[in-house]
């Protein structure tokens, strides 16, 4: 594949292609091997629209551990502030030479449309509510690393699924790679005809406690109080009560399963600081493994082995 916009552009061979090169990429930074030659004199650009901790560090990090130079673009102090396109930004960076630009915008589908304007790989780093596809598979990753397969695995992904882009990629690569999903939320959190327009094998619960004992991943989800219309979401501790992954909820997982979060977290409205630092969760780690898939993906698009 020359393009990475959603995860319904990964099958399961491409899909498993690239978490088999990811975990290469970890073996081999165990080793202390911390640099790759494979993409020296290529350039990717991180084009950032939205603010980012985790993402666009770790773009950074692995597009320079696999040798190519790296240009940062923040729209922040650019000229979008005087009014320039994506379309014009993007012809620019296409004038500088990029090979692959990672976008992350507020506007759902502007991946896609890079994509008809530059001759470079563009890679989905997050675009409005709709899709980032990374994010699925370093979590992806972070479930087979921890509990060895995919297939046959039931996940839970917990809250305000209505404004996740982390939820709709989780729900098609996870489905694609054979795990069952159980969205998990208020129902004003949850639109009614969302997991059947994704995948129609995907449940939805919106009680928590039942749905705990039989799972072997928990994912909460930031609820992102900056897309939230009032009549969505009635109080921050109302949410908590029902939702919120405390210690006692925490016990009612089987002894094997994980917690996960993609960060940012709000600590104490879906998670308590207690579980989001217990050995069950896997938040860091997810963090650390985000530049190993990170690195698969860029040598793969990038290396035409895709
Ligand atoms: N998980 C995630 O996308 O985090 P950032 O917004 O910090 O990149």
């Amino acid at each position: 594949i020359k393009h990475l916009r959603s995860a319904a552009d990964l099958d399961a061979a491409t899909a498993t292609l690239i978490l088999d090169t990811a975990a290469e990429m970890a073996a081999l930074a165990g080793r202390e091997v911390k640099k790759l030659p494979t993409l020296r004199g290529r350039t990717v650009v991180n084009l950032f629209y939205e603010d980012s901790t985790r993402t666009r560090i770790s773009f950074e990090a692995a597009a320079k551990r696999l040798s190519a130079d790296v240009i940062n673009f923040s729209a922040k102090g650019s000229s979008v502030s005087k009014g320039e396109s994506l379309k014009d930004t993007a012809l620019t960076l296409q004038a500088m030479g990029a090979d692959a630009v990672v976008i992350r915008h507020s506007a759902s589908g502007a991946p896609h449309r890079l994509a008809s304007w530059v001759d470079g790989s563009v890679i989905n780093a997050g675009d409005g509510t709709h899709e980032h596809p990374t994010q699925a598979l370093l979590d992806a990753y972070t479930m087979r690393s921890r509990l060895g397969r995919l297939d046959g695995l039931k996940v839970a992904i917990v809250g305000d699924v209505l404004h996740s882009r982390v939820a709709r990629s989780n729900v098609l690569l996870l489905s694609t790679l054979g795990a069952q999903v159980t969205l998990v939320g208020p129902p004003t959190l949850i639109p009614v005809d969302i997991a059947a327009a994704l995948e129609p094998k995907t449940k939805v619960s919106y009680d928590l406690d039942s749905v705990l004992p039989d799972m072997d991943v928990v994912m909460m989800l930031r609820v992102q109080t900056e897309r939230m219309q009032d009549s969505y979401f009635p109080s921050a501790r109302e949410y908590s009560r029902r939702y919120g992954l405390d210690l006692a909820r925490m016990r009612k997982l089987p002894e094997h399963a994980i917690v996960m979060h993609p960060g940012p977290m709000n600590r104490g409205m879906e998670i308590t600081p207690e579980v989001a630092d217990s050995s069950r969760s896997t938040i860091v780690e997810q963090v650390a493994n985000g530049v190993s898939a990170r690195m698969a993906v860029l040598y793969l698009l990038l290396g035409g082995k895709a």
